[in-house]
C-alpha cells in the first residue's frame, strides 16, 4: 500500500466463495474493481463464512473456494500491491463485530430486506430458516464498518444491504458515541467533521456498478445455478462450444431470416465485447440476413476468447505455484487485521467494554449518562440548535414509560399530568451553568447542563424541592425580569462532585440526589 492511502477514499467488497467466477461476475464486479484500484485504497474480501448461510450442510469446498475465487481476482487483475486480498474469515473480528451489531439490529429491519424474503421463497432445496441467514445482512454490515468504507461497489441487489448497514451504523452511533472526545469542536467544522469526531462508524455509500444485461447461453441471466454460465477458466474449445448452442433471435429459423441483435442474447454479448466494427457488422448483417447465426456466435466466441486467454494464462501462474496465492490471502488478511484491530478498538471502548484495565473498576458511581455534540456556534452534526439537540438527546435517552407531552415551548405535561419545564445550560467558566427560567411556573423542572466534555447531566427537580425555594425566587425572578427587562438566569454550580443551585442571597440548595432520577416524570 502506498502512504498516500490516507487520502484515498476507501472502498470495501466482497463475493462469496462459490469457486470458479463466470462472465457475469467479471462484468458485473470484477473489472469495476480492478479499475477502482488506482484511486481508491481498496479492500476486497472473500466472505466464506456468508457462503455458509446457505451452504452450511456441506463444508467440504469451501476452502477451496475461496482459493478459486482469489486466483480469478488476480488473474483478472486485482493487485496484491495496490490493494488488501483477504478471506472473511481470517480475520476473526468480523464475527465480533458481527455479534455485536446483532444486538442493536431489530428483527424488522431484517425480515423486511427483499433479498431475504426473495431467497425464503425461491430456495427450497435446503432450509434457510435458521439465524444464519437472517443475519446475512448484519455480517455484511460487519464487513463494511469494520473498514469504515466509504464506498461499497455492488451489483443492484445488493443496495438495500447497503441501506441497511447505514441504518446500523447510525443506530450504533446514537447508542454508542466516542469516549472522552466532547467538548466544543471548531466553529468551522463541517457536519461531516463533527461526525468523524463523534461517531465512531461513517456511513457508507452504494456505487452501482455499470451492469449491462450479460444473459447465459439459454438466455436468461448468467447464474452457475441455471447451468448457463460462461467460466473465467473455460479453455477455448469450451468457450467455442458454449458459444455455438447458445440460443439467438428464434425470428431467426432459416439463413435468409432476418434477426434483431437487439433481442438476440448473442447481440447482447456483442455489445459488451466485441469492438464496434463488429458490432455494426452484426447489427446490419443479421437484420438484412446477411450473416449466419454460426458465424457471428464465432466471432462472439472470438471476442470472448480475447478477452480471456490472458487471464487464464495469469491464472495459470498461480495455480502452479498454489502457496503463492495462499500467502497473498494470508499477507492481506494480516494487513485487515491491522484495520480490524483499531476498529474493534474503538468500539468496544464506545460500547464501554474495553479490554483494559480501569482504575475505580468496582468504585459506585453515576451512570455516565449522554453526551452532546456540539459545536460553538451550538450546532449538533445533524445541524440542530443547542436547546433542541440537548432536549431531544435527553428525551431518548429516557426509561421506557415516560412520555411526555408537549404543551409549549420547553413545557411538557407528564402522564400523570404534572407540568415539566426543561431548561438547559452548557458549562461556562469550569463547573458552572446558568439556565434560563421558563417564563411559566412548572410542578417539576429539569436542568440539562452540558459540560464541557460535552457530558450531558440532567437533574429532575420535583415539587417538594421546588416548593419552598423556587416558588418565592422564580417569583422574584420574574418581578425582576419584568421591571427591568433583564434577561434573569439560573446559576448552578458543581462543587467536588456536588450540585447546587446557587440562588443569590439565600443558602445554596443541594440537587445532586436529582441526578437522572427520572422517578417524578412517570
Ligand atoms: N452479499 C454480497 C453478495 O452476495 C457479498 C458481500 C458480503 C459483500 N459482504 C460484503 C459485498 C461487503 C460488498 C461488501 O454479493
Ligand atoms: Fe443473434 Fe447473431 Fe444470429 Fe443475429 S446473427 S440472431 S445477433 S446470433
Amino acid at each position: 500500500m502506498k502512504s498516500s492511502t490516507n487520502l484515498r477514499k476507501r472502498v470495501l467488497s466482497g463475493m462469496r466463495s462459490t469457486g470458479k467466477l463466470h462472465l457475469g461476475n467479471y462484468v458485473g464486479a470484477l473489472d469495476n474493481w480492478v479499475r477502482m484500484q488506482d484511486e481508491y485504497e481498496c479492500f476486497f474480501c472473500v466472505v466464506d463464512w456468508h457462503a455458509l448461510t446457505t451452504d452450511y450442510a456441506d463444508t467440504s469446498q469451501v476452502k477451496r473456494n475461496s482459493v478459486e475465487v482469489a486466483l480469478d481476482w488476480l488473474a483478472a487483475g486485482l493487485d496484491p500491491e495496490k490493494s488488501v486480498i483477504f478471506i472473511q474469515s481470517h480475520v476473526p473480528a468480523h464475527a465480533e463485530l458481527h455479534l455485536l451489531l446483532s444486538m442493536i439490529t431489530p428483527l424488522g429491519w431484517l425480515e423486511r430486506v427483499p433479498t431475504y424474503k426473495e431467497q425464503r421463497e425461491n430456495i427450497k432445496d435446503k432450509d434457510l430458516g435458521t439465524y444464519g441467514f437472517l443475519g446475512y445482512p448484519v455480517l455484511q454490515a460487519a464487513d463494511i464498518l469494520m473498514y469504515k468504507a466509504d464506498v461499497v461497489p455492488v451489483g443492484e441487489d445488493q443496495v438495500a444491504h447497503i441501506e441497511l448497514t447505514r441504518e446500523i451504523a447510525r443506530r450504533f452511533n446514537g447508542f454508542y458515541p466516542r469516549k472522552g472526545v466532547g467538548g466544543f469542536a471548531s466553529p468551522t467544522a463541517t457536519p461531516e467533521e463533527l461526525k468523524r469526531r463523534f461517531y465512531v462508524f461513517p456511513e457508507p455509500q452504494s456505487m452501482l456498478t455499470r451492469a449491462p444485461k450479460l444473459p447465459g447461453t439459454d438466455g436468461r441471466k448468467m447464474s452457475k445455478s441455471y447451468g448457463n454460465a460462461i467460466l473465467l477458466t473455460d479453455p477455448e474449445p469450451v468457450i467455442r462450444e458454449k458459444l455455438r448452442t447458445m440460443v439467438n433471435d428464434p425470428a431467426r429459423v432459416h439463413l435468409s431470416d432476418p434477426g434483431n441483435p437487439d433481442i438476440c442474447p448473442v447481440g447482447d454479448l456483442h455489445k459488451i465485447f466485441s469492438d464496434q466494427m463488429t458490432v455494426a457488422t452484426v447489427d446490419c448483417g443479421c437484420r438484412s440476413a446477411a450473416i449466419s447465426c454460426v458465424e457471428c456466435k464465432s466471432w462472439a466466441a472470438d471476442a470472448l476468447v480475447k478477452l480471456l486467454t490472458p487471464m487464464q494464462n495469469r491464472r495459470r501462474e498461480f495455480e502452479e505455484d498454489p502457496r503463492r496465492a495462499w500467502e497473498i490471502l494470508e499477507d492481506g488478511s494480516a494487513k485487515a487485521r491491522l484495520v480490524s484491530d483499531a476498529t474493534m478498538k474503538e468500539v468496544r471502548g464506545s460500547m464501554g467494554i474495553s479490554l483494559e484495565y480501569e482504575p475505580g473498576l468496582l468504585k459506585p458511581h453515576k451512570k455516565p449518562g449522554i453526551t452532546v455534540f456540539i459545536d460553538e456556534s451550538g450546532q449538533s452534526p445533524e445541524g440542530e440548535k443547542f436547546g433542541d439537540t440537548v432536549l431531544h438527546q435527553w428525551m431518548d435517552s429516557l426509561p421506557a414509560g415516560i412520555a411526555l407531552k408537549e404543551i409549549g415551548s420547553r413545557t411538557f405535561l407528564t402522564n400523570s399530568r404534572k407540568r415539566v419545564g426543561i431548561a438547559s445550560a452548557r458549562e461556562q467558566s469550569p463547573q458552572e451553568w446558568t439556565c434560563k427560567p421558563l417564563d411559566r411556573a412548572t410542578d417539576i423542572l429539569v436542568l440539562l447542563l452540558v459540560r464541557q466534555t460535552g457530558q450531558l447531566l440532567s437533574f429532575v427537580l420535583p415539587q417538594k424541592l421546588l416548593q419552598p425555594n423556587w416558588k418565592k425566587f422564580y417569583r422574584d425572578l420574574r418581578h425582576d425580569v419584568r421591571k427591568k427587562g433583564s434577561v434573569v438566569r439560573i446559576p448552578v454550580r458543581m462543587r467536588f462532585s456536588d450540585f447546587y443551585l446557587d440562588i443569590p442571597d439565600e443558602q445554596p440548595v443541594p440537587i445532586t440526589e436529582f441526578q437522572d432520577d427520572f422517578k417524578p416524570l412517570f
